[in-house]
């Protein structure tokens, strides 16, 4: 059989009598999810060249034509080359390429590598320029989430723990909130670049490559921060695909926490805020719907992502060390995961961007109950104990719940029987304004404290990433 005809080209079979099954082909075949990998392929095949040359291997003019044959099948990917039925993934197109662009020389490429050291390297290319375009995603939506931040100084809506009004926040500070755990996430992807910055190229099959190539020379070329110890290591190792794929579900998470509070606010029950028409759909049916699609969506999209990652980490679970086919699966779960993200936080940001608030709404849903531990702070400032503190401010919330009014209504009489300590001035203690002002603790709610929190919010924007 020729393995080098257009028609037939494979990178194995010689030791095979019969032809392969279709049904293996079927299921073999990877290049409809491989196909993104070309420029990698390519890169670190320049670079393989370049080293076989070094190491005597090829004469200077063999690796000088195999380096611009390669920069040729390039050219026709990008000119929108397609591969044929017999491409069994991208390596065998590239090859089947190079094999056109070069002529017999381009056999020589494959010597002292496997397509297992070589898929390894060309998915760390690829993964780690993925958790740079993902870094430059998430300042997007970071951005736009600072950007309304920016405006909401004024506002003071109620946090809510258990889902239960808690205590009055500073617009900003609520969003804000959701600022800082996309740039933990931003930490998560340099980390998960840098994990995947060892180069296994060199490693072969799973013995390491019997010719002396200089790997020293392929992780200058290909950027790599180092090169793998153990080449049986090197071909089974996913680990740098299980850690971009956490890093993608813990932004997808952290997008799903915000969509899910902007879901809840923007009900018309609590009508904090409204979603812009960009970014919002309507019902077949029903005339006034607005729905915050985007966000559902989002939502949505973490339970995938999540998904993606449980499902790599199923499949690497049981292998034996080295490579097994199975890894094959691993740029499926990688790339949809990525790709999902690349919808949607440009799609969250522009949805945050056109988001309107009604501060009339928030500071409307800030009850003077809400302010209770202020009251009980304001017995200790005067003496009391907490716990004791607590009871008292506990008979008053009981009852003006019972007579059905704010605490600020209750009669003067009242304070004085709950506490001896009440003076005329307790009622300001259960003011929002004063509740927000006692906090200027670092990272607290207090005006003071969250400007410096934008501060810092603006600082980690603008500051490179790691
Ligand atoms: N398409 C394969 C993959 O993505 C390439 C490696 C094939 N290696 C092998 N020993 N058949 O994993």
């Amino acid at each position: 059989m020729s393995n080098t005809d257009a028609g037939t080209h494979k990178l194995w079979g010689g030791r095979f009598a019969g032809g392969p099954s279709p049904l293996l082909d079927a299921i073999n075949r990877s290049i409809g999810t491989d196909f993104r990998l070309w420029p990698h392929d390519i890169r670190l095949s320049r670079a393989w060249a370049l080293a076989l040359g070094q190491a005597g291997v090829l004469t200077r003019d063999e690796a000088d034509a195999l380096r611009a044959g390669l920069d040729r099948v390039a050219a026709r990917i990008a000119d929108g080359a397609e591969p044929i039925a017999t491409d069994e993934d991208i390596h065998t197109m590239i090859d089947r390429l190079l094999h056109e662009e070069a002529g017999t020389v381009a056999s020589k490429l494959h010597t002292g590598r496997s397509r297992n050291d070589q898929v390894a390297t060309a998915s760390r290319l690829w993964t780690m320029e993925a958790c740079r375009t993902l870094d430059a995603a998430i300042r997007t939506l970071q951005q736009a989430l600072l950007t309304q931040a920016e405006t909401l100084s004024d506002a003071i809506l109620p946090a809510y723990t258990h889902l239960q009004r808690a205590q009055p926040v500073s617009g900003t500070h609520w969003l804000l909130a959701h600022f800082w755990p996309l740039d933990r996430d931003r930490t998560r992807f340099a980390n998960a670049r840098r994990g995947t910055s060892t180069l296994p190229l060199g490693s072969g099959a799973i013995a390491g490559s019997a010719f002396p190539v200089p790997r020293d020379v392929l992780q200058a070329e290909l950027g790599f921060d180092a090169l793998s110890p153990n080449s049986i290591d090197a071909t089974g190792d996913r680990d740098f695909v299980a850690e971009a794929l956490f890093a993608c579900t813990m932004t997808a998470v952290h997008c799903s926490r915000l969509a899910e509070d902007l879901i809840i606010y923007g009900s018309s029950e609590f009508g904090f805020v409204k979603f812009g028409d960009g970014f919002s759909t309507g019902s077949s049916m029903m005339p006034q719907k607005r729905n915050p699609d985007v966000f559902e969506l989002a939502r949505g999209s973490g339970a995938r992502v999540l998904g993606d990652l449980v499902s790599l980490l199923g499949t690497i679970k049981g292998l034996p060390s080295g490579y097994s086919k199975d890894l094959q699966d691993d740029k499926r779960a990688v790339f949809n995961a990525v790709d999902l993200l690349h919808l949607v936080l440009p799609a969250m940001a522009g949805a945050v961007s056109e988001l309107r608030f009604d501060r009339g709404r928030m500071r409307g849903a800030v009850s003077s109950a809400m302010m209770a531990t202020d009251l009980a702070d304001y017995l200790v400032k005067k003496g009391a104990t907490f716990r004791e503190a607590h009871g008292a401010v506990g008979a008053l919330v009981r009852q003006a719940e019972e007579a059905n009014i704010e605490m600020t209504e209750l009669p003067t009489e009242a304070f004085a029987t709950a506490h001896a300590l009440f003076g005329t001035d307790a009622r300001d203690a259960l003011g929002a304004e004063a509740s927000l002002a006692a906090r200027n603790i670092a990272g607290g709610t207090g005006p003071e404290a969250v400007q410096a929190q934008l501060q810092q919010a603006r600082a980690s924007l603008t500051a490179p990433s790691a």
